[in-house]
């Protein structure tokens, strides 16, 4: 088993990782919310293939776990939802000292962390992430919460769990497509931190897509590590934390036109990947960078079978306009993530428009 100690000032916490782990999920919740009930939430796709393994463990551990289905996808990570759940909360008698436990993706952890930090004013909260992307990113950190009809997690909180427990074998089931979305971000790792997870991952490629359990332990454990030391070091996201940014300036300019109706169907990881590779162009064409880390950027992308360019986006100047309404916009400047070279990363508020375009542009030649 590979572990990552998560240590905050006021909460400290395990990240485990570990093929199977599921099966011993009972005795690793007991140890850190003992208690007779549980709520076990699973995302409603993978409840038969990973949550009667999740219930049946947490039965033989002694709890009398609520076993729930929550509909999938983004479209059910709402107020609506949780307001049910609330209620369902409320119904079965689940307790201030009930843990809730998170068994599914992002949308799942999302949803869930949020419902727990405010039934009865919080009650612990327990992830078992089953995509890549909220094994290595949206597990890690603490940040919970919701979509609104006006916009992506307007409504939220930072709640840190008692726990996060990582089965890798529930890779198994994860469609290829999602696979590489959670591998657009452990590039992101690689490029914003660390040069030798970067050259680690494109030699380990063809191990780690032909789901290689060791492979997959060390990958998830790396980036990890990677994003639980940028959240030690500014939980809050008053500083670094925002250094995980990178690529979705752009690639959140994509999302929010695809809402809107754009004829495209970018998936986050993919719009990421795009993204990357147009602030690697930015940064180039800002003076901060040379064109080698560009050139391995978009050879590790094209690989894993990411987009590295994109015929189908919207007009430059639509996509200029949409990157204004993000909400990370402070003050009418865009606080771009821009590499300096691998593993370095720098926020940079004076871009000039003109250059933005520029790399928006290029994404499609
Ligand atoms: N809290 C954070 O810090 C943070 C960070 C990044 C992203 N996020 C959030 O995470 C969400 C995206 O997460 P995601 O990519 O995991 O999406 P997701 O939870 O929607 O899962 C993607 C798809 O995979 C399916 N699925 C999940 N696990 C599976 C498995 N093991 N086998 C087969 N199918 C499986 C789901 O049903 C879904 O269709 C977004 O809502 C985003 O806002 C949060
Ligand atoms: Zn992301």
């Amino acid at each position: 088993m590979a572990t990552v100690e998560l240590k905050l000032p006021h909460h400290q916490y395990r990240i485990e990782i570990e093929p199977g782990l599921l099966d011993k999920l009972g005795d690793r919740v007991k140890a850190v919310a003992p208690h007779a009930r549980a709520g076990l939430f699973v995302d409603a796709a993978i409840l038969q293939s990973h949550g009667v393994a999740a219930a049946a463990s947490l039965r033989k551990a002694g709890y009398d776990p609520l076993v729930h289905g929550v509909p999938s996808g983004e479209g059910n990570k709402h107020l609506g939802t949780v307001s049910e759940l609330y209620g369902l909360l409320v119904d079965r008698k689940l307790e201030r000292k009930s843990p809730l436990i998170s068994l599914g993706g992002g949308v799942m952890g999302d949803t869930i962390g949020f419902v727990a930090s405010t039934y009865l004013r919080g009650v612990p909260f327990i992830q078992c992430p089953t995509t890549l992307l909220s094994m290595v990113d949206a597990s890690v950190g603490g940040k919970v919460g919701v979509n609104l009809p006006q916009g992506k997690n307007l409504v939220g909180s930072f709640y840190q769990p008692m726990l996060v427990a990582i089965d890798t074998d529930t890779l198994r089931t994860l469609p290829p497509r999602e696979l590489r979305c959670g591998l657009a971000e452990c590039v992101k790792h690689g490029v914003i931190r660390d040069p030798s997870l970067f050259a680690w991952i494109s030699e380990n490629l063809d191990a780690i897509l032909a789901l290689d359990s060791g492979a997959l332990v060390e990958l998830v454990r790396w980036n990890v590590q990677i994003k639980a030391n940028v959240v030690m070091a500014d939980e809050k996201e008053t500083g670094e934390r925002a250094h995980l940014n990178y690529g979705h300036t752009f690639a959140h300019a994509i999302e929010a036109l695809q809402e809107y109706g754009a004829e495209m169907s970018y998936h986050h990881g993919e719009a990421v990947s795009l993204g990357m590779v147009a602030a690697t162009r930015l940064a180039m064409s800002h003076g901060l960078c040379d064109g080698s880390l560009l050139d391995k950027l978009i050879a590790l992308l094209d690989r894993i079978g990411l987009p590295t360019k994109a015929n189908d986006l919207p007009d430059t100047a639509k996509l200029m306009d949409s990157m204004m309404l993000d909400k990370k916009v402070a003050s009418g400047r865009i606080r771009f993530v821009l590499p300096t070279r691998m593993g370095e990363v720098q926020i940079i508020n004076n871009v000039p428009d003109a250059l933005v375009a520029k790399a928006w542009d290029t994404l499609r030649a």
